[in-house]
């Protein structure tokens, strides 16, 4: 038995490497073999002309000292993440991606679901670091080897969630408005807007001064370490959490079928003998490592980590945005401002998208306490103790404190940016 299952799950390692030497080798012209400009005078620190030829295939890349800052957003399912990046999407000089590690995932590992077994994320790291390099140095065609079926002259209409991204639903990307800058909801973006060409894809991602990539694939911030340190890189991680007990509400909603257990749980006040708590406890284990390491100040992180309290942001968007874009060291923007004021007031009239981030922004994060019986609550604080004390999150002690809106569960705290 034990044997055997050995057996299965090391095929499987196996043919998962198979596919990423492949996808690998198929890219080889890629940006790696580059070698790393000098940061201090910007020449390349070895012989040039070997450098030209190894890197005539990538032309676009070049090193640029009042360089573009590369943002990532860390985050899980259900934790806020979509609006987070609409804070860098609206924004006229952001070139934003919603999850293109998306595409890594379901190449690699097509069976994944949602916080299944950590070797099969882990398996994913190194092909989604490549991918991120790329993407942040503009590379789209770099996306292609992992969308299919393969696009064809650099064109592709299974980009996914291609229309969370303003900049690929705006000129030059799409020009089938033809006139001003009119906001586009998701779903008329890819009906309008035709087929995605990478090749203008590329360019609008040239033309803005920043690059923000999206993220729930990647469990924790020492998994970035290799890119944070890049010197050909400036990157700068959000990392975003969100209370657990929140996320796990959120995700049963939301994802109906992968949850049913915890519902049935939650309907029939029985837990079930099969229920899968690594659902709940990845998210608990992932956050630990991750904050842990970004508190404890490593001289890597420094003026590279900050940590954002989805709470905190959803009690004071404006503030807390602000903050964000001090930490970047990123001009605010109008239309950042204007999106904030649009979208968080509590019209509850458009909250129709499943991922929708159009809602009363602090009523929405306190939902959970009337959706989660106590008893699935209680069973969640003590699963994550660690990391609700970590947070900040205070364990409600009865039903009555659960329901009771006047006691709050998010203490104050500052985490100030490591800079
Ligand atoms: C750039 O720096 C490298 C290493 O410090 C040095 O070898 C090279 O001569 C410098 N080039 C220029 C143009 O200063
Ligand atoms: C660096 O980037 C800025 C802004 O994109 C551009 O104006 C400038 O010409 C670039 N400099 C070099 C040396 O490429
Ligand atoms: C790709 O471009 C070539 C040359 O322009 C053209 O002949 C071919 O039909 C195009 N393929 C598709 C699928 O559009
Ligand atoms: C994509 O855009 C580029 C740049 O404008 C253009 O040269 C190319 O023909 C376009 N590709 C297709 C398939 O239309
Ligand atoms: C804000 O809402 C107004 C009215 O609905 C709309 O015209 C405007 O485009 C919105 N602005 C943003 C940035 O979403
Ligand atoms: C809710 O909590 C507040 C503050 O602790 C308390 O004063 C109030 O009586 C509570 N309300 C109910 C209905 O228990």
């Amino acid at each position: 038995m034990q044997c055997s299952w050995k057996a299965v799950l090391l095929l499987a390692l196996a043919s998962i490497a198979i596919q990423y030497t492949a996808i690998r080798t198929f890219t080889a012209k890629s940006f790696h073999s580059c070698p790393i400009p000098n940061p201090v005078n910007c020449s390349l620190s070895q012989d040039a002309d070997a450098a030209d030829r190894l890197c005539d295939e990538s032309p676009t890349f070049a090193y640029n000292l009042s360089r573009k800052t590369h943002i990532l957003i860390l985050a899980t399912t259900r934790s806020g993440s979509s609006f987070v990046g609409q804070l860098f999407n609206q924004h006229f000089d952001v070139f934003y991606l919603f999850e293109p590690l998306y595409h890594v995932q379901y190449t690699l590992i097509p069976k994944l679901t949602q916080s299944k077994s950590t070797t099969d994320r882990r398996v994913m790291l190194g092909a989604s670091r490549d991918l991120l390099r790329s993407l942040y140095d503009c590379d789209l065609y770099f996306l292609e080897n992992y969308i299919k079926p393969q696009p064809v002259n650099h064109t592709t209409d299974r980009l996914f969630r291609r229309g969370a991204s303003k900049a690929l639903c705006s000129p030059p990307v799409c020009e089938s408005l033809g006139a001003v800058d009119l906001h586009l909801e998701e779903g008329d973006c890819v009906k309008k807007c035709g087929t995605l060409n990478l090749t203008l894809a590329t360019e609008s991602c040239r033309e803005h001064g920043h690059v923000a990539i999206k993220t729930v694939r990647v469990p924790e911030v020492s998994d970035l370490r290799a890119l944070v340190e890049d010197p050909r890189l400036n990157l700068k991680v959000i990392q975003l959490v969100r209370d657990p007990r929140g996320i796990l509400a959120s995700r049963s909603e939301t994802f109906r079928d992968t949850y049913r257990l915890w519902r049935i749980w939650d309907g029939t006040g029985r837990k079930p003998y099969n229920l899968d708590v690594t659902q709940l406890t990845t998210v608990c284990e992932d956050f630990w490592n991750s904050v842990s390491t970004g508190l404890t100040r490593p001289p890597w992180l420094k003026g590279k980590y900050m940590l954002v309290r989805y709470e905190d942001l959803a009690r004071n968007p404006m503030k807390k945005t602000e903050e964000i874009y001090d930490f970047l060291g990123i001009p605010m923007d109008s239309n950042v401002e204007r999106w904030i004021q649009n979208n968080t007031r509590g019209d509850r009239s458009s909250s129709k998208h499943k991922y929708g981030t159009v809602r009363n922004s602090a009523a929405t994060a306190e939902k959970w306490r009337f959706r989660l019986s106590y008893e699935i609550v209680a069973f969640t604080q003590r699963a994550c103790q660690p990391v609700l004390a970590q947070l900040g999150y205070r364990a409600a002690a009865s039903e009555e404190e659960l329901k009771n809106l006047s006691v709050s569960l998010v203490e104050d705290r500052d985490f100030l940016p490591f800079s």
